[in-house]
């Protein structure tokens, strides 16, 4: 039987704090999938608990399954819904210290690099480069994580994979680069859709990848693969806007950076809505009291520069001109923007910067800066990083000025653990040109 890589359905109904309704359909769904494709290939089942099922697609349980109980399926099912209490940690505030270890509920680095966070079904997902020293050199990796509060992150499994061999047959160069991946949720097709920037060594091919899933941390399939708007795209962000239209933010080297909205189904990209002539990347947006922020960076590889703002009333513009968002000396505190998030809550609205402190040699140990901004009339400013709180239910994010600002730890030796990451060499991967 080969090794498949997962998370007992135990484990998770012991550290997921919360578990909707739709989320156990959903469970149950792929339980009964898999049984029925045991059935179809002749398999036999002995005992179906938690503690047998691993959370994975339908094809790969049944790689670990016998036959089927229907009647325990359904006693999880809803023992599975009883559990669908309050968070227990995800009240009150809660402690952000950037720059450190973030550790997942298993204690180790959180590994969501280059990421993006949809709200779905009462709880935050987290998708990002998964640079953890246990994945094979030459394949790439995306991770997803859960949390009711922004700040306590459940690991929910490796959501997206490529291997040198699922490359697809008609992509140019050798290699694989798998960057800054976005999910969306498309209410109308109920599809999980997730963008990656798609890339071979030494980032010729600059294109989108698109993958897809029934459920919001399924195994995602590589559907297609393209220059969006038939132009060359590295860094992509997303935006989904007050009114739920989606879009695509990429980087067009000869261009500038592009906003585009999505197809109705999310597949593809239906128009361009901004061009901006700046070469910048790492772009994001956030809407607030009318009007539109967007900020990105240079382009300096991994290594951190000064990020700029600008803003709008309107996505299609006209945009002011990019102002620094921190003292330009800072280099944005080491980081680079990879999303805003809106989090508005019973009192107040606050927009977190998430940025990335990449460390390329030893890229496990990269770490994440997230501060509240300094945001409202045509101003935003990222102070100077340091402990803060946050409070998803009142939306308030209170910085600790008693905390001393942010110094980062030297980078973890080349091979060595961070913060309990696993142990095992990683491929440093080129310069993005
Ligand atoms: C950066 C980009 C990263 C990665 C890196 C590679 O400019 O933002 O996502 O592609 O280049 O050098």
């Amino acid at each position: 039987m080969p090794f498949v890589d997962g998370q007992l359905l135990r484990m998770r109904l012991a550290s997921e704090p919360s578990l909707t309704p739709a989320e156990c359909l959903s469970i149950l769904r792929d339980v009964t999938r898999a049984l029925s494709y045991a059935h179809a290939h002749g398999a036999v089942h002995r005992d179906t608990k938690p503690d047998n099922r691993g959370h994975m697609s339908h094809k790969t349980i049944a790689a670990k399954l016998s036959a089927p109980c229907l009647a325990a399926l359904v006693t999880f099912a809803v023992s599975a819904a009883a559990q669908s209490t309050p968070p227990a940690r995800g009240s009150g505030p809660q402690t952000i210290n950037p720059g450190e270890i973030w550790p997942d509920n298993r204690g180790q680095h959180i590994q969501a690099h280059g990421g993006g966070i949809i709200k779905y079904g009462g709880l935050y997902y987290w998708f990002g480069e998964q640079r953890g020293q246990d994945v094979p050199p030459g394949q790439r990796a995306v991770s997803c994580y859960s949390s009711p509060d922004l700040v306590n992150w459940t690991f929910r499994r490796t959501v997206f994979t490529m291997t040198p061999a699922d490359r697809p047959a008609d992509f140019p160069g050798t290699g694989i680069v798998l960057e800054r991946p976005k999910v969306f949720y498309n209410a109308k097709t109920k599809q999980f859709v997730m963008y990656v920037h798609l890339d071979n060594t030494g980032y010729r091919a600059a294109e989108v990848g698109v993958a897809t899933s029934e459920t919001v941390d399924g195994e995602y399939e590589l559907i297609k693969h393209f220059r969006p708007l038939g132009r060359e795209s590295r860094d992509i962000g997303q935006f989904i806007d007050d009114d739920g239209t989606a879009y695509l933010i990429f980087e067009d080297r000869p261009n500038g950076w592009h906003i585009a909205k999505l197809s109705d189904d999310y597949l593809s990209i239906e128009r361009d809505v901004h061009l901006f002539p700046e070469h910048m990347e790492g772009g994001a947006l956030v809407h607030l009291d009318g009007l539109y922020y967007a900020i990105g960076s240079h382009l300096t590889g991994w290594n951190a520069n000064p990020n700029l703002y600008a803003t709008a009333t309107s996505l299609e513009g006209p945009w002011s001109g990019f102002k620094d968002i921190a003292p330009p000396e800072s280099k944005t505190y080491g980081s680079q923007s990879t999303m805003l998030i809106k989090v508005v809550g019973t009192k107040s609205t606050t927009v977190i910067f998430m940025g990335d402190i990449w460390r390329p040699r030893t890229q496990w140990d990269s770490r994440y800066l997230w501060m509240p901004l300094e945001i409202g009339d045509g101003k935003l400013v990222l102070p100077e990083p340091r402990q803060w709180t946050l409070d998803v239910r009142t939306g308030e994010a209170v910085i600790n000025k008693q905390a001393p600002a942010m110094v980062l730890p030297p980078p973890a030796p080349r091979g060595g653990p961070a913060g309990g990451a696993a142990a095992a060499p990683s491929s440093a991967p080129p310069a993005n040109p």
